[in-house]
């Protein structure tokens, strides 16, 4: 077997469409020699179906990372399909309605635990679930969208992604000994059915396109892929607690 990710097992979560930055690293990751399961929330027939649409079908484990027990089954679960982990996605963000498109000062608390809950408390949730299969030299890599400004219509979603930035931190200090390295991956903004549920984030867009010193692709998933994968690999053994940005370099452009 050859690639970047040769002979790595790893868990994908986060696939809904094929649009989903986590089929992109699925399918990236089995064309560079890794083996893929995929976890699917919800419409899991769904995720099955997309789950064929990958250079090798992968298997599929129902995983909501807001439920204790599917939480508490995750390595019995993957273990019918592979040994251990090398590494594991968190693609996945939620936030209700109220929390979003400008509702920041009006949105109750009942609504911005649920983001919270999602998209921040469940990177930690999900790689201790997973830690029983992991070893010295694995990695767990999550997605983020640069939480250091405050963006129009993001609201509690970009308190959500400031939080899963610490918490990456800290991940990687409490797993650091264990030798399980925590990084993210910071995207522009790509058209996702994430990205289509935040009214108004088409603001992003134009602005996201003219300014990037290298531009930007608001439909192509692959860079931030091949980001996501270069910290799975064995090319980044000393990184951890790292955000690398794939933005088309955005983020470091004043305006
Ligand atoms: N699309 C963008 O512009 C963009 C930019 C930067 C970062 N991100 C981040 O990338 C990640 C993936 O999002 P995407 O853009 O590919 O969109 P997506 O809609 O394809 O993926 C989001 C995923 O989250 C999953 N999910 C939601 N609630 C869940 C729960 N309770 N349990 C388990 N899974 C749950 C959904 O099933 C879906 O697969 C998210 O963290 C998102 O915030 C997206």
């Amino acid at each position: 077997m050859s690639g970047l990710l040769a002979g790595k097992r790893l868990l994908v979560t986060g696939v809904i469409t094929d649009a989903s930055i986590a089929f992109s690293v699925a399918k990236l990751a089995q064309e560079n020699g890794a083996q893929v399961v995929l976890t699917g929330y919800g419409r899991l027939s769904l995720v099955e179906r997309i789950a064929k649409r990958l250079p090798e079908p992968a298997p599929v484990i129902e995983v909501d990372v807001t439920n204790t027990e599917h939480l508490a089954g995750l390595a019995d679960r993957v273990r019918e399909h592979v040994d251990g982990l090398d590494g594991v996605v968190h693609s996945i963000g939620f936030a209700p309605q109220s929390c979003l498109g400008g509702g920041f000062l009006d949105a109750p608390w009942e609504d911005v635990a649920t983001a919270l809950h999602v998209s921040t408390f469940s990177y930690k949730s999900l790689a201790m679930a997973a830690l029983p299969l992991m070893l010295p030299g694995g990695a767990v890599v999550g997605l983020t969208f640069d939480a250091t400004k405050a963006w129009p219509v993001y609201d509690w979603m970009g308190v959500a992604k400031a939080g899963l930035e610490s918490a990456s931190r800290y991940l990687a200090m409490h797993l650091g000994k264990q030798g399980i390295r925590s990084n993210l991956v910071a995207a522009g903004p790509l058209r996702t059915i994430a990205a289509k549920s935040i009214p108004g984030f088409d603001q992003f867009e134009d602005a996201w396109a003219e300014r990037a010193p290298l531009g930007w692709s608001l439909t192509d998933q692959e860079p931030a892929a091949r980001a996501c994968l270069a910290l799975l690999s064995d090319w980044f053994p000393a990184t951890t607690g790292e955000i690398v940005h794939v933005d088309g370099g955005y983020h470091a452009i004043g305006s």
